[in-house]
């Protein structure tokens, strides 16, 4: 019985670690990730194609059964992550059932649960054919494989305050255009501009360009104050969208692959620390995949960050000659530690992903974690010792 109950746990463990990418390159988590995406595109594909009516008399039938298979495999996959769920590092301390409850809540799994709604709602109410806007968000299972998706959260979040502050400006914008354009042109033109509700509008119009048309300033004044609102209403909208831009690429240029608790989680150096401080290095790491032969670091160079071989292998031109390092390793440390140059180049024997701790990150964790520092430490004394001392 109880190597029944191992079995299964051994079992569930591995579950999560595939599912929530734990091992990145692992060929089973890899086929899942590619069958899934393929479903993802067919489903909308398929969706989309049904509601041509043409298709839909044509292909009807089978595009139907699609999409029953394409349901079918994400209501599997959906219960997978939830029975794996008690082994989210972050849930572990919870009863089984609580931890699948906080797991169900979490954003990829409500778009999951989102993706399986079309077919309860048919199921419930099978006079209603097709659904396709309930589909449609389907589409966003992607998000799931897409760095820069997954982290629009936290890219809203840490631009929060200077989102908020367009939104002030846009605000102030407003008012001024409002109360300009009802106190030269109010009187003038009262079912349009007489009074601040309406004159809002008006602004609101013109700020978005959406049928500012249909009011037309009468006075040299009033259309100057159009023109002025017109224009600014074009910083008014680049500026947020210059914001997040930026902040877009700054993720897509950190993140060549989505970095997952279960992923950190696994690291040797991190696997004891508590649930909240992985949850921060997940945000922390930048991640990076270099192909078999890159340098990634050379002799010499001055020290800006530390690599955590997340899969792969690497291999370093110490003193003492060639050192192999792998999956859970990690480089680049004594450089930061001494702040000297790099004092060896390392190269990527095998094609392998990167999980990057920039060094103020590095600096900033040891003060907060003096036990991981000590780790750190503990072994790049080991790799300076001459190879005597060593033994
Ligand atoms: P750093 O000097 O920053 O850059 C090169 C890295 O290679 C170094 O940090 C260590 O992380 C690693 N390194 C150097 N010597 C050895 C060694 N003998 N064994 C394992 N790793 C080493």
């Amino acid at each position: 019985m109880n190597a029944m109950l191992g079995n299964r746990e051994t079992l569930r463990q591995r579950a999560f670690q595939t599912l929530e990418h734990g091992r990145r390159r692992e060929p089973l988590s890899r086929a899942i990730d590619g069958i899934l995406i393929l479903l993802v595109v067919a489903d909308v594909a398929a969706t989309v194609s049904f509601s041509v009516p043409e298709i839909k008399l044509r292909y009807g039938p089978g595009l139907l059964l699609l999409d029953r298979v394409c349901v079918a495999v994400f209501a599997i996959e959906y219960a997978a992550r939830l029975w794996a769920a008690p082994e989210h590092p972050m849930l572990r301390q919870r009863k089984p059932f609580a931890a699948r409850l906080v797991f169900a809540a979490t954003p990829l799994m409500v778009i999951d649960a989102l993706a399986l709604v079309p077919l309860l709602l048919e199921v419930a109410f099978p006079q209603i054919a097709l659904l396709p806007l309930t589909r449609i968000v389907r589409f966003l299972k992607l998000a799931r494989y897409s760095p820069a998706l997954a982290t629009i959260g936290r890219l809203i979040a840490n631009e929060r305050r200077a989102l908020m502050a367009c939104v002030v400006i846009f605000i102030g914008v407003l008012l001024a255009a409002a109360a300009a354009m009802h106190a030269v042109e109010g009187a003038l033109q009262p079912t349009q501009l007489g009074d601040l509700p309406k004159a809002m509008w008006w602004a609101a119009a013109m700020l978005a360009k959406i049928g500012g048309s249909e009011l037309t300033p009468v006075t040299t004044l009033g259309r100057l104050i159009a023109a002025i609102t017109v224009m600014l209403g074009i910083g008014c909208f680049a500026l947020p969208v210059a914001i997040i831009g930026r902040g877009f690429y700054e993720q897509i240029r950190r993140r060549d692959f989505v970095v997952t608790f279960a992923m950190v989680a696994r690291v040797p150096l991190f696997s004891r620390l508590e649930a909240a401080f992985i949850a921060d290095l997940v945000g922390m790491l930048r991640a990076r995949t270099v192909p078999a032969g890159t340098t990634i670091l050379r002799k010499g160079d001055r020290g800006d960050a530390m690599y955590l071989i997340a899969s792969g292998a690497v291999e370093v031109q110490s003193a003492n000659g060639p050192v192999r390092l792998q999956e859970g390793d990690f480089f680049g440390e004594l450089a930061l530690l001494s702040r000297e140059p790099r004092s060896a180049t390392v190269t990527a024997i095998r094609a392998t992903d990167l999980l990057v701790l920039d060094a103020d990150d590095f600096s900033r964790l040891l003060v907060r974690l003096p036990d991981i520092g000590a780790k750190v430490q503990a072994i790049a004394n080991e790799r300076v010792s001459p190879p005597s001392a060593a033994c």
